[in-house]
């Protein structure tokens, strides 16, 4: 035991809250002696490694804590009718910015209203909020409306007015001059408003569902459906093209429509007739040479298409379920993490404020290296996003107790251990915790950066200054307070629900691409309200949509609800040498609130950087619990975690297994 005295740990970090972490690791290195514990301890440079990642963490614990209220009060800022900032606008709208010159950003885009509003959803699947249901209800209804506004990219009559990029905000079409169509819109608002109409069956207002939302969701569908083939502008509305952004978009849309036509008890034969054609035509943006994804196809401008359009489409096509698969570049496929690495390196030579920052930490990330829009500078939404991909990829490795190095990924990796070669680690083993760790750090780095250059009272800009940091462009952007509510959500372990359903159907891929297209008909969905008091849980499943893992989220007409499910779950709370973890509530299994009933968590996963506790515990499905998280100190004292009691519904479906996250609070 010796060897394990805090003095001779301090020594070796020079800091003394890194033995907490180190001490719980300590049971399995009892085991093997003082040699492996020189081996952890003695790599060189090591302690500074983890000294370094341990202040950082730190550092991005406060700005997130800081952070999150701020942002999420400035998003809802930009929403009208009543919003703070939003003045003008109609209920339901979302401004981009409030702006008005240089840049004059206050219309609504269908693309970055879909966006805040996808984060939205999740946010509210994962924890109900009524205000948040108004807001959502009111996005439905103004969407209803725009479709049926005539503009210059069309009408709803054939469609062709659903690719209209951007409106005015009182609802009326904007005339002027745009890299027009966009065909990413109506995707995107597909996926958003699919979100919510999940959370409504789950809750048993499937009549909601099917009578006001999919009537406007299968608009947009049958326009993917239609047009996915055609060529339009680019999510920066420069390059008219085909986009990687767009392309990834529209496949999971399609896809994820046609399994809740299915719940619904309905059917989507255009949209499964084209998905696995879009998929197909995915594949193609993929450059082995390059180690990437091309941001943009069927366009000649000169451009490398290095872009974090690609970031983008694979975080907002982030299946937990998927794993790590590269047909839908999942943020931890291969070619995700090798896109991810080259997009992020175009960006170190050319910014000023990234000058001497190595490889393998993190940088300010823009657009795309030759991007001349006020000069060309990184923006906050695309380093927030090439954070989440890290983010999304350490949740699916820590799920599946594994990361995969191929050759495709191996130069991503590299960056970070440069001694790791292409295999398979399974959790536990050296080379995982030190790749784990690694990703951990240098995703938490770009968050770092945007806490850098954010201004200081919390406000987040489009863009920053490649050679200052200031804050530049169109002021408390809201696609920008999106990114960090879902980069900070994620970080802290909360996925949105899968969208894939039968995994084999949605990730496999036709030998052979065809440029087929289908005809759609298109009817105006007339939404003047929604029906009061839809409040979770009148099945008794109430947050299901997230966190139930791999197995499908929708119901099959063949599969068996599940009586009992392992519900596994993890809380993190960074804890001192003897003090363990428990979860009490108020039911038999989780001690009846009685403390010394209290189920232990175990602490085997957990590091300094994810300092997590874990059980799995076996409950009637529908039951809804109430619970706590408990610390039980060496002297049997306890400390509780603040009220409320947590509550939880035990989903009542086909899976047989869920988990629940939740951080100690
Ligand atoms: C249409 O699909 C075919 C087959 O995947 C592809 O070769 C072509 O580039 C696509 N064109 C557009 C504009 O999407
Ligand atoms: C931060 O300050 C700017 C400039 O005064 C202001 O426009 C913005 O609303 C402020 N943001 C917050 C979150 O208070
Ligand atoms: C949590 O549940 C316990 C047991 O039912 C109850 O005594 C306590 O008041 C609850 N706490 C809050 C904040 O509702």
């Amino acid at each position: 035991m010796d060897v394990l005295q805090n003095t001779n740990l301090e020594f070796l970090t020079g800091n003394s809250s890194l033995i907490q972490p180190i001490m719980q690791g300590i049971t399995s290195l009892f085991l093997l002696g003082s040699i492996a514990f020189q081996t952890i301890l003695g790599l060189p440079g090591a302690s500074n490694v983890r000294r370094e990642g341990h202040l950082l963490k730190r550092a991005v614990d406060d700005y997130i804590a800081t952070e999150e209220p701020i942002a999420l009060a400035q998003l809802l800022c930009n929403i009208g009718s009543s919003g703070c900032h939003a003045s003008g606008a109609s209920s339901g709208v979302v401004i981009a910015s409030p702006s008005t010159a240089e840049p004059d950003y206050l219309y609504t885009w269908s693309r970055d209203a879909a966006l805040v509003f996808k984060a939205i959803v999740d946010r509210f699947a994962n924890s109900y909020d009524a205000s948040l249901q108004t807001e959502i209800q009111n996005y439905i209804i103004a969407q209803a409306k725009l479709q049926t506004v005539s503009n210059p990219s069309g009408s709803l009559s054939d469609g062709t007015g659903l690719g209209e990029p951007k409106y005015n905000i009182d609802l009326t079409a904007f005339t002027g001059a745009w890299g027009r169509p966009q065909r990413d819109g109506p995707a995107l608002r597909a996926i958003a408003m699919i979100g919510y109409s999940k959370w409504l069956v789950a809750n048993g207002y499937t009549s909601t569902a099917t009578g006001t939302v999919w009537p406007i969701i299968r608009n947009d569908l049958a326009y993917v459906a239609q047009y996915w083939n055609q060529t339009g502008f680019d999510l920066w509305e420069e390059v008219q093209g085909s986009s990687f952004f767009t392309v990834a978009a529209q496949h999971r849309a399609l896809v994820e429509g046609s399994a809740l036509a299915t719940t619904l008890g309905t059917t989507l034969p255009a949209a499964d007739a084209v998905a696995p054609q879009v998929l197909c035509f995915l594949q193609t943006f993929w450059s082995s040479s390059g180690g990437y994804a091309l941001a943009n196809i069927n366009v000649n401008n000169g451009r490398t298409a290095k872009d974090a359009n690609v970031i983008l489409g694979s975080i907002h096509s982030f299946d937990p379920a998927l794993g790590c698969d590269a047909a839908t570049f999942q943020p931890c496929s291969d070619r995700a993490l090798s896109s991810h690495k080259v997009i992020v390196d175009s960006f170190r030579s050319i910014y000023t404020i990234n000058s001497g920052i190595a490889a393998g930490s993190a940088v300010a990330v823009g657009r795309y290296p030759e991007d001349t829009y006020y000069n060309g500078n990184p923006w906050y939404l695309n380093t927030l996003a090439a954070a989440e991909q890290l983010y999304d990829a350490l949740y699916v490795w820590q799920s599946q107790g594994s990361i995969t190095v191929t050759s495709t990924s191996l130069a991503f990796f590299k960056d970070l251990s440069s001694s790791v070669t292409a295999g398979t680690y399974a959790s536990g083993s050296d080379t995982y915790t030190t790749l784990y760790n690694a990703v951990f750090s240098y995703a938490d780095g770009f968050v770092n950066i945007v806490s850098q250059y954010a201004a200081s009272n919390g406000s987040l800009a489009e863009q920053y200054d490649r050679n200052s940091g200031t804050p530049l462009s169109a002021r408390d952007l809201t696609w920008s307070y999106a990114s960090f509510l879902t980069a900070a959500a994620r970080r802290a372990g909360v996925v949105p629900a899968g969208w894939a359903g039968t995994a084999s159907k949605a990730t496999s891929v036709p030998a052979v691409c065809a440029a087929t297209s289908q005809v759609g008909t298109y009817s105006t969905a007339t939404v003047s309200s929604f029906p009061a008091s839809q409040t979770p849980g009148t099945t008794g499943s109430a947050t299901t949509a997230t966190f139930t893992k791999p197995t499908a989220t929708t119901t099959t007409a063949s599969c068996t609800t599940a009586t009992a499910v392992a519900v596994t779950f993890n809380e993190l709370k960074t804890t001192t040498f003897g003090q363990t973890v428990k979860i009490v509530g108020n039911v038999a299994a989780l001690g009846s609130w009685d403390v010394t009933k209290a189920v232990a968590l175990s602490a085997s996963s957990y590091t300094s950087s994810n300092p997590l506790w874990t059980a799995t515990i076996t409950l009637p499905a529908g039951q809804a619990i109430e619970y706590k998280y408990i610390v039980v100190n060496t002297d049997g004292s306890v400390n509780w975690e603040a009220d409320p009691n947590r509550s939880y519904t035990v989903s009542k479906t086909c899976a047989t297994t869920a988990v629940k996250s939740d951080t100690w609070r």
